[in-house]
């Protein structure tokens, strides 16, 4: 029997992808969403393509006192989670807005963190588990057009860091996946440049994969990681200067 995923942001272009991926390989699913009814049309499309089991959950990642309480009462826990849940608005609005830069925050790092920590006490106990968590490259240096947005993911790429060395001991794996840019809802008023530019269904390939071949860090398109490299290495005098 293949584990039973629970993708926490279903809903998404990147969760939507990440499911029928998992789907294809024969695993159960739980689908996490805020409105999960949004999600029964995709659960019967997957449970009639891939015959296999499909379950809804309903989760708001900005209700944190509840995220612990929602997990501990699962019936049969996931034997991989992946948080793909995330939130992006125009920065200048989001600074401008303390309600806006708290939702940015919570709802790409605090929820997050405050759910996988409950996910993670119980793969310690069973001794095995996998844990992914969507973060962005906005995290690895902050520019002034997107830093709010940037910080929380930057925090939650700092959370994933230290998770995977606290459990790394017991037999739990710990995946960062930073996708680059990616054609979703999220970016669709964006000019993105194409090369440097992924698909939905790539990034949950390369998470499928990345998941068997128990990748660390993921980074969808290789580059990203070079580009990221020279950008982190810019001095920070140079660099306040830039309109990035
Ligand atoms: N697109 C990119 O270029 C890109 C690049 C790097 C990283 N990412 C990350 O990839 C992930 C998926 O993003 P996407 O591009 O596919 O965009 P998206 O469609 O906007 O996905 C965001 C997902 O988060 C869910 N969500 C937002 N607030 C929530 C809340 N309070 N409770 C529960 N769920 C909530 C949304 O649910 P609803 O459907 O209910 O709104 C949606 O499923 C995000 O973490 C994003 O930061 C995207």
């Amino acid at each position: 029997m293949k584990a039973t995923v629970l993708i926490i942001g279903a809903g998404s272009d990147i969760g939507a992808a990440i499911a029928e991926r998992f789907a294809r390989e024969g695993h159960p699913l739980l689908l996490a969403a805020r409105n999960s009814s949004r999600l029964l049309p995709q659960k019967a499309d997957l449970e009639i393509r891939y015959n296999i089991p499909c379950s809804l959950l309903e989760m708001d990642i900005t209700e944190t006192g509840k995220l612990a309480g929602i997990w501990n009462q699962l019936p049969e826990k996931p034997g991989i989670t992946i948080s793909v849940v995330g939130y992006m608005n125009d920065n200048e609005k989001v600074f401008r807005d303390g309600v806006e830069t708290e939702r940015t925050i919570v709802t790409n790092y605090l929820g997050p963190a405050v759910l996988l920590n409950a996910v993670a006490e119980e793969y310690i106990k069973a001794g095995q588990g996998t844990i992914a968590g969507i973060s962005s490259v906005a995290g690895l240096r902050g520019r002034q057009s997107n830093f709010i947005y940037g910080s929380a993911k930057a925090g939650f790429i700092a959370y994933l860091s230290g998770l995977r060395n606290r459990l790394y001991p017991h037999g739990v794996h710990v995946m960062t996946v930073l996708p680059g840019f990616v054609y979703t809802k999220m970016t669709a008023h964006l000019a993105l440049p194409g090369l440097l530019t992924a698909q939905p269904a790539a990034v949950a390939d390369a998470v499928y994969k990345g998941i068997q071949k128990k990748k660390n860090i993921l980074y969808v398109k290789w580059f990203w990681k070079w580009i990221m490299c020279i950008i982190r290495m810019i001095p920070e005098g140079i660099f306040k200067k830039k309109k990035l």
